[in-house]
């Protein structure tokens, strides 16, 4: 793969990092403003996020840079300078993302002077760099995972040379920090605690295009979050591909717990959320400092995938079914009330009728609150892909349907536990289709709609109450949501 360096265009600029890009800020900013002074307005942007937390996360980095520079953040892809941060954990959302450029080249060729950016997982794959460049040729921008902290210098880049900028590495042990962000909200965030993966499930992609396991150092992870606290963050997501493994590869180890147990002590934080837990690694410890915490949310998220063990030893996960399911247990009887959710992968190669039962046994067994339902997608490069006994489309489709109404059941049957029950909200805006009302989480990450008329009738939705934690009575529970009214 290119690992082209072509972006040293200057000899002044800074070896170090962070200012290596703060100085790439300047001139990048420079470039912007030549270009508002010929156009007579500011310029725009657009990102476009696909994928999970992470790569949300990463696109708050790439706004912090492009607010920085000069432009202004558009919901529109009519911009002048658009960038998608990819996914490819499936093969739909490779599928998605040529699908929107090509519509984005036409945008394009009525405004020849608009700037097209990729980033993000997809790119860290050969053959969809080979296509872009020979069938996208108007992209002038693609870069992958390892390297985003680079976005400043690229953009000079791009800004100034004719040709696609390709910059793409195969890994990196470099973790550069304190960039700016533009978070989306105010009061919540989420947190890189480690990057990439060392568990090289067999259906899964990611290893290859996030590269090995690294951990943030635990100080500088508590120094970010005591930042975001004194701007108003009262509640942080911690991001990892396994948490459970946080900590391992540092020079002076730290067990993922520990670290929990030293973010509980930041004043001023309320919340505390994480994802994603590995079954394999998730250790008393951390059932402990959980049941103990005061912070941290009751939710885990614990990933399935399949509920049959011969199918788990496939697919290199290290736990059996009986394994998974003693391990909920252990976490109900420490922490009665929380909420469990799960991924569940239909039609891995080999899966028969009797491997599916199985899985819809364990749903039956633990009762998710929620669970997010996948068809096996094949991921070239993957060990899965090459595995011969691929299943039949209808198989799969039947199964999935099945697997899909019988989750839905049960957490419909779940959130109508609560219907009654008065728990704190972190107000998070205004509802979306009613402006009376607010919109908020409970701990266990479900959704509340509330109003703030109970105790006033004439009350309006009370916007003072975003970002703060509130008593909410859950009047009603709609399947998945709830609707609820302010108490305190
Ligand atoms: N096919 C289908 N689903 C997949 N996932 C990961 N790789 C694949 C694949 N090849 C799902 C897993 C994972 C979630 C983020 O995506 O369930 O937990
Ligand atoms: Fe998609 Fe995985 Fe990359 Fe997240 S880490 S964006 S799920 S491929």
């Amino acid at each position: 793969m290119e690992t082209s360096r072509s972006t040293q265009i200057s000899a002044e600029a800074p070896v170090m990092e962070p200012q290596r890009q703060f100085y790439y800020m300047d001139l990048a900013k420079k470039l912007v403003e030549e270009r508002e002074r010929a156009y007579g307005r500011k310029l725009t942007a657009h990102v476009e996020t696909f994928g999970c937390q992470m790569n949300a996360r990463d696109s708050e980095k790439l706004r912090g840079i492009l607010d920085t520079i000069g432009y202004v953040q558009v919901d529109t892809e009519e911009a002048d300078f658009v960038i998608y941060n990819t996914c490819t954990v499936r093969e739909n959302a490779n599928n998605k993302v040529y699908g929107r450029l090509g519509t984005l080249g036409s945008y394009k060729k009525k405004h020849p002077e608009m700037m097209i950016a990729l980033c993000g997982c997809m790119m860290q794959e050969e053959h969809v760099v080979e296509r872009l460049k020979k069938d996208y040729r108007f992209v002038n921008l693609v870069f992958g995972t390892h390297n985003i902290f680079k976005f400043a210098e690229l953009i000079v880049c791009a800004l100034t040379q004719k040709k696609m900028v390709v910059d793409i590495w195969d890994g990196t042990t470099e973790i550069v920090e304190d960039l700016p962000v533009e978070r989306k909200y105010s009061f919540k965030s989420g947190v890189n605690i480690m990057f990439g993966c060392n568990n090289f499930c067999s259906y899964c992609i990611v290893p290859y295009v996030r590269g090995r396991e690294r951990s943030r150092d635990p100080k500088d992870i508590i120094r970010e979050i005591e930042q975001l606290v004194a701007d108003g963050v009262v509640e942080v997501m911690l991001l990892g591909q396994n948490v459970n493994s946080y900590g391992k590869n540092l020079e002076q180890p730290v067990t993922f717990a520990e670290l929990l147990r030293e973010i509980e002590k930041i004043e001023g934080l309320e919340r505390i959320r994480f994802m994603t837990s590995h079954p394999k690694d998730l250790s008393d410890e951390l059932i402990e400092v959980m049941a103990q915490s005061k912070k941290i949310c009751k939710h885990m998220h614990l990933p399935l995938q399949s509920g049959s063990s011969r199918i788990l030893k496939k697919m290199n996960r290290h736990y059996d079914k009986e394994q998974y399911l003693a391990l909920v247990e252990k976490l109900r009887a420490a922490i009665p009330d929380i909420a469990i959710t799960t991924d569940i992968i239909v039609g891995f190669p080999g899966e028969t009728k009797e491997d599916f039962l199985e899985t819809l046994d364990v749903v039956q067994k633990v009762r998710y609150d929620s669970a997010f339902t996948f068809i096996y997608s094949k991921r070239s490069g993957t060990p899965a892909a090459e595995m011969e006994d691929q299943v039949p489309e209808a198989e799969v489709k039947e199964n999935f349907d099945m697997l899909l109404k019988e989750v839905q059941h049960i957490a419909a049957e779940k959130a109508k536990e609560l219907e009654g029950a008065t728990l704190p909200v972190l107000v998070e805006q205004v509802n979306e289709h009613d402006e009376t009302l607010l919109t908020g989480r409970l701990s266990n990450n479900s959704v509340v709609h509330f109003s703030c008329a109970a105790l006033d009738p004439d009350k309006q939705a009370d916007t003072s109450l975003i970002g703060k934690i509130v008593d909410v009575k859950l009047v009603e529970c709609k399947g998945f949501y709830y609707l609820g009214e302010l108490c305190s």
